[in-house]
């Protein structure tokens, strides 16, 4: 089980939801299974309105998977670089924002900065 706390002005407070790891929800279907106003369009890594900004709070980060579209979508809008891409792959260090219908929920606790 893994804590997901949502924050954001447009809530009238912190929200924390407990996810099942291994389900492979994404962090923006617990967040739609929860009614957390999170924005989204595509919901395929596309359009970049999920875009989240994500706090592990895990003193020892698991690896991190970003996938390609969300590289690109993220780098293409100036939230990540590619020195964070290549901390996150190589470091295990979390990227500061990521898009929620691509990041799989684990077995992590983490914060969520609408
Ligand atoms: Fe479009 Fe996530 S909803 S990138």
């Amino acid at each position: 089980m893994a804590d997901v706390t949502f924050t954001s002005p447009k809530m009238a407070k912190d929200l924390t939801v407990y996810a099942t790891a291994g389900d492979c929800h994404t962090l923006l279907s617990v967040a739609k299974a929860h009614k957390v106003p999170i924005e989204f369009e595509c919901e395929n890594g596309e359009c970049g309105s999920c875009s989240i900004q994500v706090v592990v709070m895990a003193d020892t980060p698991m690896a991190i998977h970003l996938t390609e579209k969300e590289k690109t979508v993220l780098r293409f809008s100036g939230k990540i670089s590619k020195q964070q891409i290549e901390d996150a792959e190589v470091r295990d260090m979390p990227p500061p924002w990521r898009l929620a219908c691509q990041y799989i929920v684990r077995d992590e606790d983490i914060l969520v900065r609408l």
